[in-house]
């Protein structure tokens, strides 16, 4: 059986990357897998969360999802503190994951930065909670966007050192679902920077509740570059695009997958569609297609978010199902293990 697993961290400011990156995905894969989607709060807590906005921020994940598409009576969706077999494996998988393996982490060593001895145990052992979230349920494929490779890598190491050492086939060993023209959505002012919920600067990313205007205004003030517009040229043989030449024009690529990734065009065509124009008339296009694929969407998740009651009322439904499919599985693990069930 396929079963996708994939996560989002109620952490505000959600934005085009985890749009494009990973949402987008979620709702395009419902119809030929049996999917969960978490809003894993628990990982959140692993920087510092204020509790009230934990929570506006937890419905708020939810609603992007609904306001997408993912449908609840197809899916799961739930948040991750709602079911306690997370917790449960993530602690035996601290114990299966090397010291080693996790201090090979960009991600650690990016978030944690320079003060590595002030940062919580939680972060480091962030990768170990994120492969109890997936192989709790023995999920085969996990969508995600490419800064998330290296987590997924440690998954399936988890998954193979557990069953190799207590003997058993227990978990599959879950594939990355890494799909679109959009995988790494840059910055709007640096193109060599991931679009990020903690870029202090707003006008880095566009945010999934913008207003058509914040909108406009964030892709005019967008960087970019002296030329015109690249053509289809700049592609390589398999019509993919070069690591050298995202490289040498930034901010052109990641304005272009994004249009790609919107317009669920090919990138081939985009590309001959804007070759030799001006960023201005890009943009322009640009803007009205983003505002036309964003709009509903936020306003959708406003609609939501100002009714908490049926918000909740999909997760309470999700985290039973949720809970049914882990419980089996964690009562396997204990077997594996050697807990007694008295
Ligand atoms: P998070 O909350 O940082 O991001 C959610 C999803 O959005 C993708 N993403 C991007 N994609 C393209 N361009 C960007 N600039 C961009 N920024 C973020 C992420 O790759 C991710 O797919 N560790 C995960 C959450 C998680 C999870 C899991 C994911 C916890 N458990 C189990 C999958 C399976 C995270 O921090 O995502």
């Amino acid at each position: 059986m396929k079963r996708i697993f994939s996560g989002v961290q109620p952490t505000g400011n959600l934005h085009l990357g985890n749009y494009l990156g990973a949402i987008k995905n979620f709702v395009a894969l419902q119809d030929d897998y049996d999917c969960i989607y978490c809003v894993v709060d628990m990982h959140a807590i692993t920087v510092w969360q204020d509790p009230k906005e934990l929570k506006a921020h937890t419905r708020e994940v939810t609603a992007a999802y609904l306001a997408a598409g993912v449908d609840p009576k197809r899916c799961i969706i739930f948040n991750q503190s709602q079911v306690a077999e997370h917790a449960e494996l993530a602690w035996i998988f601290n114990c299966v994951a090397r010291l080693g393996w996790l201090n090979r982490m960009t991600q650690f060593k990016e978030k944690a930065g320079k003060h590595r001895e002030n940062a919580s145990v939680g972060l480091y052992a962030y990768p170990n909670l994120m492969a109890a979230d997936i192989l709790a349920y023995k999920a085969t494929h996990v969508p995600v966007g490419e800064d998330q490779k290296q987590h997924l890598e440690l998954t399936r190491d988890v998954a193979q050192k557990f069953n190799n050492d207590f003997g058993v086939e227990l978990f599959p060993v879950p594939e990355p679902l890494i799909f679109g023209a959009a995988t790494r959505v840059m910055s709007l002012r640096d193109g060599a920077r991931k679009m990020s919920k903690s870029e202090p600067s707003n006008m880095s990313r566009i945010n999934m509740t913008d207003t058509a205007d914040d909108i406009a205004k964030k892709i005019r003030k967008a960087t970019s570059d002296p030329e015109l517009l690249p053509g289809a040229e700049v592609l390589d043989a398999a019509g993919a695009l070069p690591e050298e030449a995202r490289k040498a024009r930034p901010e052109a690529h990641n304005l272009l997958g994004i249009y790609a990734a919107l317009s669920d065009k090919p990138l081939r065509d985009v590309l001959e569609e804007f070759a030799g124009s001006q960023f201005s008339h890009f943009k322009a296009v640009l803007t009205d297609l983003a505002v036309a694929a964003l709009g509903p969407m936020g306003h959708e998740m406003e609609r939501l978010t100002a009714d908490p009651a049926s918000v909740d009322a999909v997760l309470r439904d999700g985290a039973e199902r949720a809970r049914a499919i882990a419980q089996p599985i964690l009562a396997e693990v204990h077997d594996a293990v050697g807990f007694l069930r008295a």
